[in-house]
């Protein structure tokens, strides 16, 4: 049986999918990268914004033309527009086989048996605890370009409920796996050639909290005690994570991260906005100048950090005021990398009920001129590191030159350079920065 997989939407859905590879060819599933090949197609599915799901029920619906080719195809939707629209997806697209919940993820080897062996429809929309723990396959087939680069989910769900977002809907409640679950995980991972262990959660950083502590009280943060334990694992060489709620960045944590072997340093910071007025309205719990402190209170302790963020423009009400805060703010972090949403209201979010009351026009130029703030700075931040030497994790062949090797920086940006003999991905090099570009920096082997 061959099984095609498409994943929309974030990491996380890129780490279930992962999951879900692993669980599929561990029961004898082969796993195809061509969906005329396959027996069955997969669609993980995202719900953040309306886009995301147009494009994942588009895609479905064109698959039809396959399934009439061959009928026993079976096409299942799953994820967080399968939990948000379960059995309505039915009537959309009647060549749909199963509707399979972010909660029953874990559950999808014995359905498609059951499937096979008895067609009808059938949605799974449950709530479950074991999808915390059933989902730590990996999928890694011998010869992958990115065999040294891991990743594992620390947290599943969000309590946040940030009024634009669906997550906490689609997803549930936040619950953290054992630490020593996760260890295992990233000792197995090592233990098969991985050097580099992305850590992924809705709020990483409340790992370990319980759930409702808002912010954690001085000294407390289970996360950096992974952090600590992940440090002593000796052929890890980095850590990275995404994404930490700012508010859970206690002292702490900080201290970990500045004192940790591995940790990346580099963060993604989601900002959303910098007006205290849209905040509130986004029900984030902090403003812009406590973001600013704890940049501040990181850049102190961790001098070289680089930031990167989310921004939402266009929220019900943003006035030009409220987005010059957000651009002041965004320039004078300093961002290395910025992802920024046009507001798209989700029926189920608390702000559905505002008036989407920015004009579509308005969000583009808004989203523009951040862009083009972005490029621009980055270009400049770049320009600044041509000097220096740099320690790089080699990742194999540049994708845009194959005469060239990339590597990135624990800061996150991109080197390129010449390969010297006996260079192999997932090694550190220190490399000297000779130039800079738009986007990337370029350098040679020094070591
Ligand atoms: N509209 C636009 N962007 C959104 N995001 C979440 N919900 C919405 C929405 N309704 C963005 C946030 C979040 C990122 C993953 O997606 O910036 O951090
Ligand atoms: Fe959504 Fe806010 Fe949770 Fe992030 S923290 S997943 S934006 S509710």
């Amino acid at each position: 049986m061959r099984v095609f997989i498409k994943t929309y939407g974030c990491q996380m859905n890129e780490r279930d999918s992962e999951a879900l590879a692993g669980m599929l060819s561990k029961a004898g599933y082969e796993i195809v990268a061509d969906e005329e090949q396959a027996d069955v197609l997969l669609f993980n599915t995202c719900s953040v914004r309306e886009q995301a799901e147009r494009k994942a029920i588009g895609k479905i619906g064109y698959m039809k033309k396959l399934k009439q080719k061959k009928p026993d195809l079976v096409i299942g939707a799953l994820g967080c527009m399968a939990q948000r629209l379960g059995n309505e997806l039915f009537q959309e697209l009647p060549h749909l086989d199963f509707v399979l919940g972010t909660g029953q993820l874990h559950t999808l080897v014995p359905l498609l048996e059951s499937i096979r062996a008895d067609r009808r429809q059938v949605a799974d929309l449950r709530e479950s605890a074991a999808v915390l723990n059933e989902m730590g396959s990996h999928f890694r087939p011998t010869g992958a370009p990115d065999a040294w680069h891991g990743q594992i989910a620390i947290t599943r769900g969000c309590n946040r409920f940030c009024s634009y977002c669906i997550v906490p809907y689609v997803r549930g409640r936040e619950v953290s796996r054992e630490m020593n679950d996760v260890l295992e995980e990233a000792r197995e991972l090592v233990a098969s050639g991985v050097r580099e262990i992305m850590l992924l959660g809705q709020n990483v950083a409340a790992y370990g909290l319980g759930g409702n502590i808002n912010p954690p009280p001085p000294g407390v943060s289970p996360f950096a005690e992974l952090l600590e334990e992940l440090d002593r694992i000796p052929e890890l060489l980095r850590v990275r994570f995404t994404s930490p709620y700012v508010t859970y960045f206690n002292d702490r944590l900080i201290a970990a991260m500045a004192a940790s072997r591995c940790c990346c340093h580099n963060v993604h910071l989601p900002l959303q906005s910098g007006s205290d007025r849209i905040l509130r309205a986004m029900n984030r719990q902090y403003t812009a100048e406590s973001y600013w402190e704890k940049v501040c209170e990181l850049r102190a302790a961790i001098p070289d950090l680089t930031f990167s963020t989310d921004v939402i423009v266009g929220f019900p009400g943003e006035s030009d005021e409220d987005f010059e805060w957000t651009r002041e703010l965004l320039n004078r972090v300093g961002f290395d990398n910025a992802f920024i949403f046009k507001y798209s209201p989700r029926p189920g979010a608390k702000s559905a009920a505002l008036e989407d009351s920015v004009p579509q026009h308005v969000k583009e130029e808004r989203n523009q001129i951040l862009l083009d703030d972005l490029h621009s700075r980055v270009a400049r931040l770049l320009q600044g590191q041509v000097g220096t030497l740099q320690e790089v994790l080699v990742e194999g062949v540049s994708p845009r030159n194959p005469a060239r090797w990339c590597g990135r920086t624990g800061t996150n940006r991109v080197v390129h350079f010449e390969p010297v003999p006996g260079i192999e991905p997932g090694t550190l090099r220190k490399i000297r920065i000779e130039r800079a570009g738009n986007v990337s920096l370029s350098g040679s082997v020094q070591g």
